[in-house]
């Protein structure tokens, strides 16, 4: 039976200290394997709140412990702590102390994100991927960029906050479309970016998003399995094989993979062989608070010159 002091010397919760200034902060990633029997859960700090997602029922000894010591060091600094019960078929949430808000952001240096912590799956903001929007918003200025499985539209919040000439976002859901909107209107710019959103099966066809074109910059995160949608498996070759129609030699792309059951050499081996004027330039390395025993299970950002 695992208990709350094995825990503590694993994970050091007695040192967890919430930054402030930081932004949005992951105190705890037992995702990333690295702490045998903590597999099953992660803490998130969205300042004033703790944001907790179990992966599967915790064992009720542990459980209880955990709880009571995040309250007895946590409660005087944070409004409230709700749990999402990810391992159901439809997530449900519950609060450990104060209420759910009914507006949160989460905030990313100067970037702020809308949260939706009722009754998602998916919050509408993924911590993971700020190095990769680091590294757009260092090149985004002049540049004209296609945000492709767009959802949140972070990437294109950070692409505009630098200065891009032109942004076109595309998903397939007019909702994930209306959310970026918002968090486009939630990071206002003096000089704003000709913006574009266009709810579109990008599996179904290209040649009206290669009239928008070219691009100079790629952005390239699809799921990794939504189903009927697509399958990473089976569909991001379909995608790699345009890119060559969609970005003059130079061009910059970046391919996301969140899959921990596809390696990098998957990505590697796809772009290899359907895309293959690229060359492979960097690994985009992962936060430092989500620390993984094995990179390639973790979320894989690689970066490709045409
Ligand atoms: C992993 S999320 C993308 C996250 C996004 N890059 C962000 O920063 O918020 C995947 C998105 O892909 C969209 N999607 C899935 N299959 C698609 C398809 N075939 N064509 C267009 N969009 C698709 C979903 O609607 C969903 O919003």
């Amino acid at each position: 039976m695992i208990d709350f002091s094995e825990f503590d010397k694993v994970t050091h919760f007695s040192d967890w200290q919430l930054s402030v200034d930081r932004g949005a902060q992951r105190l705890f990633h037992g995702r990333g394997q690295c702490y045998p029997d903590f597999e099953f859960f992660t803490v998130d700090y969205f300042e004033p709140l703790l944001w907790i997602v179990l992966y599967r029922e915790p064992e009720p000894n542990f459980w209880a412990q955990f709880c009571v010591e995040l309250q007895a060091r946590f409660a005087n600094e944070c409004t409230s702590a709700i749990v999402q019960k990810r391992y159901e078929n439809t997530p449900s949430t519950y609060c450990l102390w104060g209420d759910i808000p009914l507006m949160h952001y989460a905030n990313e240096g100067a970037y702020r994100f809308k949260l939706d912590l009722s009754h998602k799956q998916n919050i509408g903001y993924f911590m993971d991927m700020q190095p990769a929007r680091a590294w757009l918003a260092q090149r985004a200025e002049g540049q004209r960029v296609l945000n492709l499985f767009s959802y949140t539209c972070a990437f294109s919040v950070a692409a505009e906050q630098a200065g891009a000439a032109s942004i076109l976002n595309i998903d397939m859901s007019k909702p994930a479309l209306s959310e970026g909107r918002e968090n486009h209107r939630l990071n206002p710019v003096v000089r704003a970016s000709e913006l574009r959103f266009l709810s579109h099966n990008i599996l179904k066809s290209w040649g009206r998003l290669k009239k928008l074109g070219p691009f100079d910059i790629l952005i390239c995160d699809p799921p990794s399995r939504q189903l009927g949608s697509f399958d990473a498996i089976n569909d991001y070759k379909k995608l790699v094989r345009q890119f060559p129609d969609l970005l003059p030699e130079g061009g910059d792309i970046l391919v996301c993979l969140n899959a921990p059951y596809l390696g990098q050499r998957f990505l590697e081996e796809v772009m290899g062989e359907y895309c293959p004027n690229a060359t492979f330039v960097s690994r985009i390395a992962g936060r430092e608070d989500f620390p993984e025993a094995s990179s390639d299970a973790a979320l894989k950002v690689l970066h490709y010159r045409l």
